[in-house]
């Protein structure tokens, strides 16, 4: 093994982070107790900067919009277990996108049926009459899921139904009129995201239907008008569809504004299971077209948002001031395959990290590209440097153990591949029991792509499709600059690589933290590591 001399010169970080600690205690349910004491504890496994449930499951964000000051994040919640079972909307809001507050659960299942995925918007001009202009009303449009349906084998169970909080989301009154959208007679019928049509004047809701996103409009959101369907000729129906958002999005750089399609499909994700992807398109209020491109790769036929397996059901918030100007996203942290059954019990599952979005022109056609929000720099501790060094094949420390938190910190590395020879470099975390998690980039073999690793994890035997495979992504880029950009948090990675394309978003849980961290660079010749830095980050 070598190790550079540079990378043993680096400064102790005498920094003292605080990890994040939750108001509520988590409560287990009853059955899960047993279990609960083979595993480490659960509070080893709970990231520290990532959005998590007060205690038991969570899945999919819902009703995210901005009000007042504060962006709100609704999500699926089942409140009395660590399993899926009748929804509510659980809800929390953050002034800065990383101190985030547990507010009472907004809405519970009532004689219509559980309450499912779904948004929320501002109606500004009262166009429902739940408010006033002065006063105007948060308006949560969901799916209703009728269980007694779904059990009897009916296809009729699932409709969208609204409700409305004239006191910035802290109670709610459901419509008395739901459902606005009765079910049509099709089985999967669910998951309406709402967005105010400026250039129409209207409201827009997309909501999926079995393998396609179906479009309604409304003059005051009950009374709805089915425009469009779309997605027979869309390129991936191995699964159904959920979750879709829409809205339109500049094209930096250009004065061209394209419309962006985002759509979940479980299963058939790019690298199993659960995933996102996208379409970027023209919508002219009454049929969406995607852009006619030239097929830039024979790699890609669906655009994958992410192609981690654990970025699911994610949209974007509503209603941020136009000062401000972002569309930022956020996922659930997980994947159906294993979702249930991951080794934590009184809590499960993360959000992403906030991402904000942007449409780029590139040599690969026009893209959606993410970036972290630039609110998590608050949370960074004092960066350690790592100076520029042709790195020869082999091992090179990353100063790692230095780190205030294992396995808590964002880093950033820049390689000049047009000066390299090597085939890979990669970055792997390890501890003391030998598991390890691996992110990278391998050009060999006329190989361009990224992969992460979690293989020899830790534990991974808890389901059998949790750790098969590599996970790999084809490089987007021809850039001659190689970057690596990854945000570790106990038991997640989420690596942007390049300008913010490809993503890859995955979850692990070792038997203790990863307390140590290499580069390493395999095959013949160097690779020019132009620099980088590691930066603890803290909770909140
Ligand atoms: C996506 C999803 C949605 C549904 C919700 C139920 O993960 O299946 O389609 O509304 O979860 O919890």
């Amino acid at each position: 093994m070598h190790y550079p001399r540079l990378f043993s010169t680096f400064a102790v970080l005498s920094l003292i982070l605080t990890a994040c600690t939750d108001d509520a205690s988590p409560i287990a349910n009853d059955s899960e107790m047993a279990t609960a004491t083979e595993l480490p504890a659960d509070d080893n496994y709970r990231p520290v900067y990532h959005f998590t449930p007060p205690a038991n499951w969570m899945n999919d964000p819902n009703g995210m919009v901005y009000h007042r000051g504060e962006y709100h994040l609704f999500y699926q919640y089942y409140p009395d277990s660590n399993v899926w079972g009748p929804m509510h909307w659980g809800h929390a809001v953050t002034e800065n996108l990383v101190d985030w507050e547990h507010l009472p659960v907004a809405l519970a299942p009532d004689s219509l049926g559980y309450i499912f995925s779904g948004s929320a918007v501002i109606d500004h001009q009262n166009t429902s009459g739940f408010g006033s202009k002065e006063n105007p009303p948060m308006v949560a449009i969901f799916t209703h899921h009728d269980p007694v349906g779904a059990d009897a084998g009916a296809v009729d169970f699932q409709y969208q139904s609204i409700a409305y909080s004239v006191d910035q989301g802290r109670t709610w009154t459901k419509y008395d009129g739901n459902p606005v959208i009765p079910n049509p007679g099709i089985r999967d019928f669910r998951d309406p995201k709402v967005i105010w049509d400026e250039a129409r004047e209207q409201w827009l809701m997309v909501f999926a239907a079995k393998d396609r996103v179906q479009f309604w409009t409304s003059p005051n959101l009950l009374e709805w008008e089915q425009v469009f369907e779309f997605g027979q000729d869309a390129p991936n129906h191995d699964g159904v569809w959920e979750c879709p958002d829409f809205f339109p999005l500049p094209i930096e750089g250009t004065d061209r504004t394209a419309w962006v399609l985002i759509v979940s499909i479980n299963p058939g994700g790019a690298n199993g299971g659960s995933g996102t992807f996208y379409f970027v398109g023209d919508w002219d209020g009454e049929t969406f077209t995607p852009l006619s491109e030239p097929p830039y790769s024979t790699d890609e036929v669906v655009r994958w948002l992410d192609y981690g397996r654990d970025n699911y059901a994610g949209v974007t918030w509503s209603d941020i001031p136009e000062e401000d100007g972002r569309r930022i996203f956020l996922g659930w942290m997980s994947n159906w395959d294993y979702a249930q059954v991951v080794p934590t019990t009184t809590w499960r599952s993360a959000m992403t990290i906030p991402r904000s979005l942007h449409l780029q022109t590139t040599d690969f056609g026009t893209r959606l590209r993410q970036r972290p929000v630039s609110e998590l720099k608050q949370l960074r501790g004092t960066p350690i440097d790592i100076p520029g060094e042709k790195l020869a094949a082999g091992v090179h420390e990353l100063p790692l153990s230095d780190l205030p938190e294992a396995g808590v910190f964002e880093m950033e590395l820049l390689f000049d591949l047009v000066d390299s020879q090597a085939e890979q470099v990669y970055v792997t975390l390890s501890n003391e029991s030998g598991d390890f998690v691996r992110l990278g980039y391998d050009r060999g073999r006329d190989k361009n792509e990224f992969f992460t690793d979690r293989r020899r994890s830790g534990k991974v035997g808890f389901e059998e499709r949790f750790a098969t495979e590599l996970h790999r992504a084809p490089r987007w880029s021809n850039e001659g600059q190689l970057r690596l950009h990854v945000f570790f948090d106990r038991t997640s990675l989420e690596f942007f690589a390049d300008q913010g394309e490809p993503v890859m978003t995955d979850i692990f849980f070792p038997e203790s933290p990863f307390t140590k961290g290499v580069l390493e660079v395999y095959g013949d010749g160097h690779m020019r590591l132009e620099g980088g830095k590691i930066w603890p980050i803290a909770g909140k």
